[in-house]
């Protein structure tokens, strides 16, 4: 996945774009650049690197021009190198596009164009700036060669470009990637993300895919894809401008960390008459089917225990990435429920779609407003924990799992109890921040010397177990592997011997004596035992403490301190676990 951003107004571009771009950098810091128009030419300054590091090196800031377009970069085609940084030019270097995407039929259409151009780049973008210069040679205007260009792309994209030729004018598209445009006193925009512009408007119009929309200084107009102009009334941002800020945390990941109790209250805000139609027909239903991917996959695990445990209603999980294969067994009697914090992951998307094609209902929670998820589905619960910055998820996953007990609860036509239960648990965990964040640095610190981590628990806790180990790795690149308590003996006690790590969550609920004694028999291997237990045993170790809750709700308690200690496990290595190696928040890309 990556970020885009257009600007073209009556100020100087590029350090607005570079503002821009610094709140899309979730979405990819491998390689990023600018371009800009002025005096008739294009201004270009791109290379590997962070944001940071790339404008200390070129002074991107310094391009001139009131137009331009901007990117940062999440290599999928091409190594991460200044020639495979966006933007990309035509061979005359009068056009500029940046993309955000992948251009499946890259190579067929690199065959037929590399005869009358000159590729500079190996990646599958590149193509777009060299068609659009094909059908402006012809005569075309930028946005009808854009749409023409469009037309032979296949894959996904949200495209922005510029030309020297016609400067007072931006031109972007979409298909199955995010893009908005904003509309802003003495200027306008488009992006992959509002968060970009939010510090200048929240006024915003969604592009859909196929449309195409034209900026100039003064006006934004859309366009179908056969050209014919769309009145969209633009929308209001539902985040604000400090939302997207640290204020004054080291790190996005932290600040997120410690707004749960708030995130759960927030997500508890639900429309009452929604959640009785949701709960209604899954209980009606007659197969219900989850479907997420990394941690939005956990919360769905917990889902369904919840929704067993609470509602006798059994529901599966299906890997996002998998959906397809089972697609034989989704038809119009099957409730798909897809849980996404950004509503644009690709394996979501993609699932989705053909379970609609089968004839499926499709439930979504998602946290982005207006994305592209959410507006594929027949019913959405929003998370309402805003922006969530950090590519590890946190208050997202706790939001996720709030709405899912509370579905649980307006099953049993308990909606009222849900709310009440929910918000005591918050508090809970609210207090249990505050000793936890002075607590959990202590272990993570004596462990951060320690690989190969082992997470067990059994029952609703095993979600919570794979939920830590995946923080762990994404984070700290400390490899964990979160298994059934009750599956160690089958193989994995192998690898427990002197001093491994086992962090066991071993709360006080219906798991906890069976997982004592598979506890029992890491320590007789040599294990170092981590324990996540409201209650302190001779077996801990270590003893990271939880509040006593009602047993449905030990995943909510038992993730948050884990994720302190993934947090505090990176920042002992010296990494920053806002922006993990290799990874993006969301993504886009199959
Ligand atoms: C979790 O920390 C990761 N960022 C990743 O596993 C993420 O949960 C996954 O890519 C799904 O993202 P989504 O919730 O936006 O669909």
């Amino acid at each position: 996945m990556c970020g885009i951003v257009g600007y073209i107004g009556n100020q100087q571009a590029a350090p607005i774009l570079l503002n821009a771009l610094k709140k899309l950098e979730y979405r990819g810091y491998d390689s990023a650049g600018l371009a800009t128009i002025t005096d008739s030419h294009v201004c270009i300054k791109k290379d590997a690197g962070t944001l940071v590091e790339v404008n200390t090196k070129h002074q991107l800031n310094e391009l001139p021009g009131i137009a331009g377009i901007g990117h940062v970069r999440w290599a999928t085609h091409g190594a991460v190198t200044a020639s495979n940084a966006h933007p990309h030019l035509d061979c005359n270097q009068e056009i500029a596009i940046v993309h955000n995407g992948i251009i499946e039929n890259h190579q067929e259409l690199r065959s037929r164009l590399s005869a009358r151009h000159r590729f500079t780049s190996d990646t599958d973008t590149e193509v777009i700036a060299h068609l659009i210069e094909e059908y402006a040679s012809t005569g075309s205007s930028l946005e009808e060669a854009v749409r023409l260009t469009s037309r032979e792309l296949k894959g996904s994209y949200a495209i922005a470009a510029v030309s020297a030729k016609e400067p007072g004018k931006m031109v972007a598209a979409r298909k199955d990637s995010p893009l908005v445009a904003g509309i802003a006193n003495g200027g306008n925009f488009v992006a992959s993300d509002c968060l970009s512009f939010l510090e200048q408007t929240d006024r915003i119009i969604y592009v859909e895919d196929g449309e195409c929309v034209i900026l100039t200084g003064d006006k934004v107009s859309l366009f179908d894809n056969d050209g014919h102009e769309i009145k969209r009334t633009p929308s209001k941002a539902s985040w604000k401008v400090d939302e997207a800020t640290k204020q004054g945390y080291d790190f996005f990941m932290m600040k997120e960390i410690l707004e749960q109790p708030q995130a759960i209250r927030h997500a508890l805000m639900q429309d009452r008459t929604l959640m009785m139609e949701m709960a209604l027909e899954i209980l009606r239903a007659r197969q219900v089917l989850f479907t997420a991917c990394g941690t939005s996959r956990h919360a769905a695990l917990i889902g369904r225990y919840v929704f067993s445990r609470l509602s006798s209603k059994f529901c599966d999980v299906v890997m996002a990435s998998e959906l397809g294969y089972f697609s034989d067994s989704v038809d119009k009697n099957t409730l798909v429920i897809a849980v996404s914090q950004s509503g644009e992951t690709a394996d979501v998307m993609n699932g989705v779609k053909k379970a609609k094609e089968n004839g499926a209902t499709i439930f979504s929670l998602v946290n982005v407003v207006g994305s592209s998820l959410a507006r594929m589905s027949d019913r959405v619960a929003y998370l309402n924990c805003g922006p969530e910055i950090g590519v590890a998820a946190t208050k997202s996953f706790t939001a996720q799992l709030t709405i899912l007990y509370l579905l649980a609860y307006t099953m049993i036509n308990r909606f009222d109890q849900g709310v009440g239960q929910l918000n005591a648990v918050s508090d809970l965990i609210a207090d249990n921040l505050q000793h936890n964040g002075l607590e959990v640095p202590k272990i993570a610190n004596r462990m951060s010397r320690k690989n190969d981590f082992y997470y067990i628990a059994r029952g609703i806790n095993f979600a919570t177990a794979g939920e830590g180990a995946l923080k762990l790795k994404e984070i700290a690149y400390v490899h964990a592997e979160g298994m059934p308590a009750g599956e160690l003996k089958h193989g994995t006690l192998a690898l427990i011997t002197e001093g491994t790590p086992v962090v066991a969550i071993c709360p006080g609920d219906y798991t906890f004596d069976e997982t004592l004694s598979n506890i029992a028999e890491t320590k007789a291997r040599g294990a170092r035992v981590i324990g996540v237990s409201d209650r302190q045993e001779p077996a801990f170790d270590e003893w990271i403490e939880i509040p006593e809750v009602d047993e449905i709700f030990y995943p909510l308690v038992s993730i948050i301190p884990l994720q302190l200690f993934a947090y505090h496990s990176a920042v002992a290595r010296n990494l920053d676990p806002d922006k993990p190696r290799n990874l993006a928040k969301s993504v886009t890309v199959k």
